[in-house]
């Protein structure tokens, strides 16, 4: 199972289905239940995480007593065969200790913890190994097996992480900046922006450069230049492009970028509309001026995915004449931003944005 950010569920099916050998069985809300014959089938980048799923039954129910049956439904479970299972899939050997988060939708006269610990001391003890409460709140040892435990109101879903580690928590990210992007989403982005080898791809706003690093795992082969005001931002950019991807990082306004009228195939972005970060330079005044420039450095055949926090901006890009293609609301942190797909319907012309409000 590929668990997921609300509104990546399509993202996520279409990258699996895309691997080849895969099959979807089942899609519901952030989860994406998949069989693939491939021991060693790559995890869609596009997921937060992938796990084995353990056991599935019936809703366990609302009630503090229906928690026992979760002691039940640890006992069902064949741990051999799901050990030997994970080792063919290339994760680790053995379980050295249990840790387990769980979730769960509707009201409940229990909480997380509770259910955590009616299931992972059984779990620990069948296996002979220690149990790693959360309820205290530290950090469980990096050795422990990840397991998750969800309640949907039809489903009781116990699950074991395939990997060491939490799959959106890339090996590149070494350096990060305030609203930097979730890997996944950054992933998810780069697949809809259909970038094909030979490219000249662009983030105006890199940022840690999130976006240009997923893109180059997606399709490698492009060229990947990167622009940002703030020194800290283009530092970690290239501390997490190092050995991982040919990123290009310089300094530059994004609200007047040294780049040439029609030269780059894609632009990627987040930019700081509403988020941790506040548009600087150019763009704090004027940030319609954004806009502008994108239409203006995109080629004829150009396309962007951008993440905006509403759809208000969008007045901009149409006004210059960059057409959504593709809306779709994510969940994130709390906040519903939109993951917008613009293509061009006419070349930027001198034009004036008709409206002259906040660009964000
Ligand atoms: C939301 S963050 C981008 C995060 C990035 N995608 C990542 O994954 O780390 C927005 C970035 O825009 C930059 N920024 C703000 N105003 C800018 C401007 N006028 N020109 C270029 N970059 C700017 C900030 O320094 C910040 O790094």
């Amino acid at each position: 199972m590929a668990r997921c950010v609300r509104g990546l569920e399509p993202a996520v099916s279409t990258e699996i289905l895309q691997s080849g050998s895969a099959s979807i069985t089942s899609l519901a809300h952030r989860e994406v239940v998949y069989r693939t014959p491939a021991a060693d089938a790559p995890y869609p980048r596009t997921a937060d995480d992938v796990f084995l799923l353990a056991e599935r039954r019936g809703d366990i129910g609302p009630y503090k007593s229906d928690l026992a049956a979760l002691a039940e439904l640890a006992h069902a479970v064949d741990l051999d065969a799901l050990e030997r299972e994970r080792r063919a899939r290339g994760g680790p050997r053995g379980f050295a200790g249990i840790d387990i988060s769980a979730s769960y939708l509707g009201r409940r006269t229990y909480n997380r913890y509770d259910i955590e610990d009616a299931i992972g001391p059984v779990l620990a003890q069948r296996l002979g190994v220690p149990y790693h409460a959360r309820r205290n709140g530290t950090a469980p040892p990096p050795d422990y097996s990840g397991w998750r435990l969800t309640l949907d109101g039809t489903h009781t879903t116990l699950l074991l992480r395939l990997g060491t580690r939490p799959a959106h928590r890339r090996s590149y990210k070494r350096a990060t900046v305030p609203g930097t992007l979730h890997p996944p989403l950054a992933a998810a982005m780069a697949l809809l922006a259909d970038l094909q080898p030979g490219q000249r791809i662009m983030d105006p706003c890199c940022g840690a450069g999130t976006l240009l690093i997923e893109a180059h795992h997606v399709v490698p082969g492009t060229t990947l230049l990167g622009f940002d005001l703030d020194p800290e931002a283009r530092r970690a950019a290239e501390a997490n492009a190092a050995g991982t991807a040919p990123l290009r990082i310089e300094r530059a306004d994004a609200g007047g970028l040294p780049v040439a009228d029609g030269s780059v195939d894609r632009v990627l972005c987040n930019p700081p509309w509403e988020g941790q970060v506040a548009a600087g330079g150019r763009l704090a005044a004027r940030p319609e001026r954004w806009w502008r420039e994108l239409a203006r450095v995109l080629t004829g055949q150009g396309r962007a995915v951008v993440l905006v926090p509403d759809a208000r901006g969008l007045t901009h890009a149409l006004a210059h004449g960059l057409e959504p293609t593709h809306v779709r609301q994510v969940s994130l942190s709390g906040r519903r931003p939109l993951m917008v797909r613009l293509e061009r319907t006419r070349s930027p012309g001198p034009r004036r944005t008709a409206h002259r409000g906040k660009g964000g």
